[in-house]
């Protein structure tokens, strides 16, 4: 049986307890981390969330007690009262490592089988096997400092967002469905049978009915639902520090946030971040770095060499601008030694998962030139485009050519990235912080012959679009900006339509009824006819925030209890069977797929 902790409180946490408590007595408590047992010298190393501690027993130690020390075993979980003392040898891995507790007094308050894995700082176990004994793979030194920096920056931001003026209001997580972006998880209502509540995807529609209400400036930490593809940096239920203004325009949002990403850089890594952040309109990222969420701490831009092939008679480039598409470019300067012609094919593999039909290169190799394309333009032509990306020796110059301009932008773009990974030409350690302004308003979608909002139906046109929404709805741009931070999309917002005649003629473009309008969002229309102040915010990823800020991979390695690839969750095992009983009151039947 394990022993009880009646009568001793813990006094201080292992990592605590250094030189300046010398000679105190203390009682310590954590997971054995490794013991050490050399007859009549036993050493424990002790751990808890703040650090590790040796616990220390020897020949003046009562026999009884060294015994004890004894049958600890990795992870067993132990309390120690004793003195602390200097160590003989001091470990320079440990912050305390030149103090020990000498113990007078242990109880083992709980044992542990042998774990599935070691549970060390850093790791190479499988994600797998770590997320099926999650609550193992959180006591690693790693983990521990991510899922505590997570609430540093929480308490940072509920900190700063309080002192300006924000209150933290509380929206619902039983919603009604309003299937705009990406599909909702739904939950069956069991006294109305065959009704289904939604979970919210974002508390989007509440907030801007708080602001409605008169709440002025409203702050959550809420956790929002969205059954979408996973991927590195998405979940499918992840939490968004969400926010929500009255009485102010773009700049207004713009500058209270870039004061929340200083104060939370300042307070939680002790980082300076400069302000304002550098804005760049969504067409000139597109055009620059093929990406509405750009890193721009490397160079590799795009170029468009289009309008140099306007007469050209090689197909593959011909196709592209007559199908009203383009034909752009990338000089990788400097990297034909690093870049062969297999890494090359390599690279045209890598544009083709994301639709491009093939990659154009020439390598201006020191000992001579290989090219894919340019024996079938005009010398006038290859000239003009070497010119025009200033090719020289030593260069690779990359093209992708697309009838869809989305094609070119999206294929370039993420090679753009994954060259910058492949050559190192990402600064270690850096942060690059900007915002995207000026969004299209809608997006077409192919699938369903139709614009989409690209943010939310509530977001409004700029003024001098307005127009255009009828018009010209592919150019119409929106008052929507992102925040990017190192090329990953942390937040972004708007200024919404409080206008009812624009909300009508948004809803109009984007092809909903009158009658299904009212049926979807009839609460808000009418809400907005009694009295809505002009109001905008934003949300941020916050799990995305803090893998960015402890340079992770992913936001699993930031979230205590992440789901994987299939949105299931290792450790429980859910989404699982239930019984047929509580299908019955819910009035569902499942129907086997065949
Ligand atoms: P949006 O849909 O852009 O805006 O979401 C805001 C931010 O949330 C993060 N995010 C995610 N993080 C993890 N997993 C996901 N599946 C996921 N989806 C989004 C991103 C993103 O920038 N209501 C609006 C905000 C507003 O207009 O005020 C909204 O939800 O970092
Ligand atoms: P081909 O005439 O098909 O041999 O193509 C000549 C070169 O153009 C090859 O290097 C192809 O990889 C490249 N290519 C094919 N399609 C495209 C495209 N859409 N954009 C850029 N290069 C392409």
């Amino acid at each position: 049986m394990a022993d009880v902790m009646t009568g001793l409180k813990r006094t201080n946490y292992c990592g605590e307890t250094s030189s300046a408590l010398l000679g105190r007595e203390v009682v310590v408590c954590g997971w054995v981390q490794k013991i050490r047992d050399k007859g009549m010298l036993v050493f424990i190393d002790l751990r808890d969330r703040t650090g590790i501690v040796q616990l220390a027993f020897d020949d003046q130690t009562p026999e009884a007690l060294r015994q004890k020390a004894q049958t600890a075993r990795a992870e067993f979980v132990l309390m120690a009262k004793g003195t602390v003392r200097a160590r003989e040898s001091v470990n320079k891995d440990l912050p305390n490592g030149d103090v020990e507790v000498y113990v007078s007094e242990l109880r083992i308050l709980g044992r542990s089988q042998t774990p599935p894995f070691e549970i060390t700082d850093t790791t190479n176990v499988k994600e797998e096997l770590r997320l099926k004994y999650r609550y193992l793979d959180l006591r690693r030194g790693e983990m521990q400092r991510s899922i505590i920096t997570r609430h540093r920056i929480v308490k940072a931001a509920r900190d700063y967002y309080d002192q300006n003026g924000f209150l933290e209001i509380e929206t619902p997580c039983l919603i009604k469905s309003t299937p705009e972006g990406a599909r909702d998880y739904l939950v069956p209502s069991r006294v109305q049978p065959g009704k289904f509540f939604a979970l919210p995807q974002s508390p989007q529609q509440y907030k801007q009915l708080l602001m409605l209400s008169g709440f002025d400036r409203y702050l959550q930490i809420a956790r929002c639902f969205r059954d979408e593809d996973l991927r590195a940096d998405r979940q499918p239920e992840f939490t968004q520090i969400d926010l929500e203004m009255s009485f102010v325009d773009e700049d207004d949002v713009m500058t209270v946030n870039e004061g929340f990403i200083k104060h939370v850089f300042r307070e939680v890594l002790g980082k300076e971040v400069e302000t304002p952040f550098r804005r760049l309109k969504y067409q000139e990222a597109m055009d620059r770095f093929g990406s509405d969420k750009p890193d721009t701490r490397f160079g590799l831009e795009l170029q468009d060499i289009t309008g140099l092939l306007r007469d050209t008679g090689f197909q593959v480039f011909r196709g592209a601008i007559d199908g009203g598409g383009s034909v752009r470019a990338i000089n990788v300067k400097g990297a034909a030694g690093r870049l062969s012609r297999k890494e090359v094919d390599k690279l045209a593999d890598f544009v083709k998962t994301y639709r491009a039909k093939g990659l154009a290169f020439t390598r201006l190799t020191a000992e001579g030139e290989s090219s894919s394309y340019e024996k079938f333009l005009t010398p006038e032509e290859v000239r003009a485009i070497r010119e025009r990306l200033g090719a020289e020796t030593g260069d690779v110059v990359l093209i992708v050519a697309d009838a869809k301009d989305r094609v070119v932008y999206d294929s370039l773009g993420a090679l753009r990235v994954h060259l910058a990974k492949l050559l190192n030409l990402v600064p270690e350690g850096s942060f690059d912080f900007l915002w995207v302004t000026e969004f299209p308003l809608f997006e077409y979608d192919e699938e369903e012959g139709r614009y989409a909002a690209m943010h939310h139906p509530f977001t409004s046109p700029m003024l001098e679009d307005l127009e255009m929404m009828e018009k010209d709805p592919a150019h119409c741009r929106a008052r929507a900006y992102d925040m990017i931070i190192n090329g990953c999309e942390v937040g972004g917002g708007s200024i919404r339509i409080t206008d009812p005649e624009v909300q009508e003629r948004m809803f109009q473009a984007l092809g909903f009824t009158p009658e299904r309008a009212r049926a979807q969002f009839g609460f808000l229309i009418d809400a907005f006819g009694y009295g809505a102040p002009p109001h905008g915010g934003m949300a941020y990823g916050l799990d995305r925030l803090v893998m960015l800020m402890l340079d992770r991979d992913s936001i699993r390695d930031v979230i205590a209890f992440p789901k994987v690839q299939n949105a299931s969750e290792l450790m429980t095992g859910c989404p699982d069977t239930v019984e047929d009983k509580s299908l019955q009151e819910l009035s569902i039947r499942v129907v086997e797929e065949s």
